[in-house]
C-alpha cells in the first residue's frame, strides 16, 4: 500500500492487513489490521516512528524507497512488541546509521526479543525532546499500555500524538482517517476490552496528560487516525471510568438443553425486570465481542453444565479470560445443570480471583430445571434488578 501524506514532510509509511484474521493466535480480527508506520522528516534529521509486522516489511521497505528516503537518523520506537518493532532489524540493515530511540525498558526488549545491539539505542527519558530542524519530538512515558515500556511521541510543531497501539483498533481501511465514528467506536472499544482494559487504572491517569498536550491528530498504530482527538479520548474516558452499565454478560455453553433452559428463563426474567441481557453460547461466540460486551456491564453470569468434574472447558476459557481482562463488574453468578456432581461453582468463583466483584447466591440444578429451579432463578433475577437500583443505573 503506497505512502501516504498527513502534511508536507510527515507520511504514513505502514502496511495494511487486510487477510490477517488473528492475533497473537487468540484474538479475532474480522476487519484486518494495519501497521502504521510514519515517516517525520525536519529540515536537518528525518526519523521514523514505529515500524511494521515483519511479514508485511516489504510494504515498509517499498513505501521509504518510492518516497527516495536514503538516510533515516532515528527510528523511534514506542512499543516493542514485534507487530511495530518485528521490522527493526530490517530497517537497521538499510539504514544502518540510524539511531534507536526509545526508554531503557523497551531498549531492554528489543535486546532481548530482537537481538538488536544495545549500542544501537539512544536511551530517553520522561519529557526529554529530539530536534528534527524545524521540527521536534517529545517523548512521554506510558508504561502499561498494554506493556510496560510502552511511550508516545509527539510533534510539537505540528500536534501530532503517536501513541502506538493506545486509540487505535485492528482495521484494514483504505481510509486513512476515521470517517464513521459510530464503527470506529465499536472497533476500538472491542480492541481497549482484548488489550488495554486489564491497565485500565494506569490509562486513566494518560489520558488528561493527552488532552494537556492539545493534539490536533491521534496517529495510532493500529487502524485509521483521529482527526477528531476529543472523539476517542472522550470515549476511552468513558470506558476507563468505574460506571457501569445496566447490562448482564452470560456466556454460556449447554451440552443437552438443561443449562439452556435456565439461560433463557434467566434471560426473560431480566428483561421483564428491564435489565439488558447479552447472552454469548461460548461455542460460537467471537471473544472479541464478549470482551467488548465486558467493558461497561454490571454483572456477569456464567452458564455451565457440568462436564465430568467441573465446568465445561468453553466456559473455563471465557472464565480465563475474563480473570485476565479485569473489567469492572460489581456482580457475578454462576447457574447450570449438573448429572452426578462436581464442582463448577467452586472452580469458577476460584479462577476469577483478580476480578473484584461480589458474589450472588448461584443456582445450580441437578439434570433438567424443575419448578423449584425457575424459582430460584427468579430470585436471582431480583437480586440483579435490586444491585442494579442501588448501583442507580435501572429506575
Ligand atoms: Fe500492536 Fe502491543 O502491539
Amino acid at each position: 500500500m503506497t505512502a501516504r501524506k498527513l502534511a508536507e514532510g510527515i507520511h504514513w509509511v505502514g502496511a495494511l492487513d487486510f487477510d490477517r484474521r488473528i492475533f497473537d493466535e487468540l484474538i479475532p480480527l474480522p476487519d484486518g489490521t494495519s501497521y502504521n508506520s510514519y515517516l517525520i522528516q525536519g529540515t536537518e534529521k528525518t526519523a521514523l516512528i514505529d515500524t511494521v509486522d515483519p511479514t508485511k516489511e516489504e510494504d515498509l521497505i517499498v513505501n521509504l524507497i518510492k518516497l527516495g528516503i536514503e538516510q533515516i537518523d532515528y527510528i523511534v520506537i514506542n512499543h516493542a512488541e514485534q507487530d511495530h518493532a518485528g521490522s527493526l532489524p530490517m530497517v537497521l540493515e538499510m539504514y544502518p546509521r540510524a539511531q534507536v530511540v526509545t526508554n531503557e525498558k523497551c531498549r531492554d526488549l528489543l535486546v532481548s526479543l530482537l537481538q538488536i545491539p544495545p549500542e544501537c539505542v539512544r536511551v530517553i527519558q520522561e519529557g526529554e525532546t529530539l530536534p528534527l530542524g524545524g521540527r521536534t519530538l517529545r517523548f512521554f512515558m506510558t508504561p502499561w499500555t498494554h506493556w510496560p515500556e510502552t511511550q508516545l511521541t509527539f510533534i510539537e510543531e505540528d500536534r501530532i500524538l503517536f501513541p502506538c497501539d493506545l486509540f487505535g483498533y485492528h482495521a484494514a481501511s483504505s481510509e486513512l482517517y476515521v470517517t464513521d465514528e459510530a464503527e470506529a467506536r465499536r472497533s476500538a472499544k472491542r480492541y481497549y476490552a482484548e488489550i488495554m482494559m486489564p491497565f485500565r487504572g494506569s490509562i486513566k491517569g494518560y489520558i488528561g496528560k493527552v488532552r494537556a498536550l492539545g493534539p490536533a491528530l491521534i496517529a495510532p498504530s493500529h487502524g485509521p487516525l483521529h482527526r477528531n482527538p476529543a472523539f476517542i479520548l472522550d470515549a476511552y474516558e468513558e470506558w476507563v471510568s468505574e460506571d457501569v452499565k445496566n447490562v448482564v454478560v452470560l456466556p454460556y455453553i449447554s451440552m443437552h438443553g438443561s443449562t439452556r433452559k435456565m439461560v433463557e428463563h434467566l434471560t426473560d426474567a431480566l428483561i421483564v425486570r428491564g435489565v439488558e441481557v447479552k447472552p454469548f453460547n461460548l461455542s460460537r461466540t467471537d471473544i472479541g465481542d464478549l470482551a467488548s460486551a465486558l467493558v461497561d456491564a454490571a454483572t456477569i453470569i456464567i452458564a455451565t453444565p457440568t462436564v465430568l468434574f467441573g465446568p465445561h472447558p468453553h466456559v473455563v476459557h471465557a472464565t480465563y479470560l475474563t480473570n485476565m481482562l479485569k473489567p469492572k463488574a460489581r456482580y457475578v453468578s454462576v447457574i447450570g445443570s449438573f448429572g452426578w456432581g462436581g464442582k463448577a461453582v467452586e472452580s469458577i468463583v476460584k479462577m476469577l480471583d483478580h476480578v473484584k466483584v461480589e458474589f450472588l447466591e448461584p443456582v445450580v440444578v441437578k439434570g433438567m430445571p424443575d419448578e423449584a429451579a425457575f424459582v430460584a432463578l427468579n430470585r436471582l433475577a431480583d437480586d440483579i434488578t435490586r444491585k442494579h437500583k442501588e448501583l442507580g443505573i435501572l429506575k
